[in-house]
């Protein structure tokens, strides 16, 4: 089908969530909810969108917009058919088809949304995605007969016979553009909560005479999200699902539930991942990548056969080169190391790049803040940095340099130059003997003295 329109439901104010900051922006598998929706709606074929959002929320600038979209904001909150009508502007010219969706259902399939829409494409001017609830109370009931949609009631407002119908309103709809704004201005709001009901253009459409139909969809797809258990429902739907794509794209994961996701991670094949290790957003693992436990990446890149972990820190902007081994309790924040080095153990790695098959030293740091500016290191390949190694940046070790134990380099070191700072080794024969005899004498005077006055042991 053509593209359409899609209109996303925002205003909601979610103070169940008990948070400052709007619902819809509160984040799932690394992206806040709503951009779930706004990426299952540009999958599906939508080419512009309309968002509508509460007043005086920050946070909505950021968003990460897969299509275009116009931003619409709701004053005052009178009812989900009174949202829609908010972007009346984008709606106005509008003669393809519109999906309306919710900014709090982040799970909804592109799958899903397309049968929405190829439906309207079968004739229909109205298509609403319904769903078998588990529970349906407190959702807006279908009332059908023969395949058609003959009204959807709310639970507020429904009769007893309505509301043991289970068969319930995802509040997903899809419309012809040309009549939308049509029904919506005859939506009133005579019911029991005094709001604009979008449910309601189900019963006018078809007293226009339109075909008004409905596509069921899995309970798990329209979710809503409006408190925090809620929101950890829907993140461990959202992993179970991640999980899924990473073993199916060829990721060994020895403990899938242990193992957590962004919505964009990509993942290699053959790819092993040990339990305990955590995705942050914009991260991509490489064939054949060893990721042992408990390791944190995020924004990071592991190039083709890379060992990271365990425990180790990938930070964003790092870029680990092929065959390179990350070990553990390693941090490296926007470092680039190259194809077959080595920092195995205890060190600091940033703003830095790392030359091919250097090897890094345990507890190697590289000091790139002063408190005021950051600065770059830039090791040289093949170079050796000796263990417990301080590089004051900004600075450069040449290829092939060699850095000695528990050095400060704080001045560039030449190609295959050694560099060693060291303080004198000081010895003593039998001072260890002096020492300990001292502070012996010293422990016998004072259990000899006598207790001072007044102490009560
Ligand atoms: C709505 C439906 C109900 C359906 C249920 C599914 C109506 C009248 N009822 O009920 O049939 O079963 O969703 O979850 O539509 N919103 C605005 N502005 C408003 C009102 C709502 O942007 O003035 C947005 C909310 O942010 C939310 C969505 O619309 O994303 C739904 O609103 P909500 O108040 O949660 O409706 P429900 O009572 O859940
Ligand atoms: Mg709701």
């Amino acid at each position: 089908m053509a593209g359409f329109h899609a209109v996303v439901l925002a205003a909601g104010q979610g103070t169940r969530m008990k948070s400052a900051i709007p619902k819809v922006l509160h984040p799932l598998a690394g992206a806040p909810l709503v951009e779930h929706v706004l990426r299952a709606a540009a999958e599906a074929g939508a080419v512009r969108c309309s968002a509508v959002i509460p007043p005086d929320a920050a946070g909505f600038d950021k968003l990460a917009t897969p299509i275009e979209t116009r931003f619409f904001v709701q004053e005052e909150r009178l009812g989900t058919a009174h949202a829609v009508l908010t972007a009346r502007a984008a709606l106005e010219a509008e003669d393809g088809p519109v999906l309306v969706l919710y900014g709090d259902t982040p799970l909804v399939s592109a799958e899903s949304l397309k049968r929405l829409a190829a439906a309207l494409d079968g004739g229909a001017q109205m298509v609403v995605a319904g769903f078998h609830a588990r529970d349906p109370k407190g959702y807006g009931r279908l009332v059908t007969a023969d395949g058609e949609l003959l009204a959807i009631r709310e639970d507020k407002d429904a009769t007893p016979e309505e509301r043991a119908i289970g068969l319930c309103n995802s509040g997903i709809m899809a419309f012809e553009g040309a009549t939308l704004l049509g029904l919506l201005e005859r939506i009133g709001n005579n019911n029991k909560a005094g709001e604009y009901y979008l449910p309601d253009a189900v019963e006018i459409a078809r007293a226009d005479g339109h075909r008004v139909v409905f596509q069921v969809i899995g309970e798990d797809e329209v979710r809503g999200v409006n408190t925090r258990a809620q929101l950890a429902e829907a993140e461990a739907i959202m992993q179970g699902r991640l999980r899924a794509r990473a073993m199916e794209s060829g990721a060994t994961l020895i403990a899938p539930e242990s193992v957590t996701f962004s919505y964009d991670t990509v993942t290699g094949q053959d790819v092993l991942v040990e339990p305990n290790v955590f995705f942050g957003p914009k991260t991509v693992i490489g064939d054949g990548v060893t990721i042992k436990g408990f390791s944190h990446i995020e924004g990071a890149t592991v190039e083709a056969g890379a060992i990271v972990g365990p425990f180790a820190r990938l930070r964003p902007g790092t870029r680990v080169g092929p065959t390179a081994h990350i070990g553990n309790f390693v941090e490296l924040k926007a470092s680039h190391v190259k194809a077959g080095a080595k920092v195995n153990h205890l060190s600091y790695i940033g703003d830095t790049e790392v030359g091919e098959k250097a090897n890094i030293g345990a507890g190697t740091i590289t000091c790139n803040y002063d408190g005021y500016k950051k600065y770059k290191t830039v090791i040289g390949a093949g170079a050796f940095i000796g263990s417990n190694s301080a590089l004051i940046a900004p600075v450069k070790i040449g290829d092939g340099a060699y850095l000695g134990t528990g050095s400060v380099i704080g001045k560039d070191v030449p190609d295959h130059a050694l560099a060693v700072t060291r303080s004198p080794l000081v010895m003593r024969e039998g001072g260890a003997l002096r020492i300990r005899a001292r502070h012996e004498a010293r422990a016998k005077a004072a259990a000899a003295a006598p207790a001072p006055k007044g102490d009560k042991q």
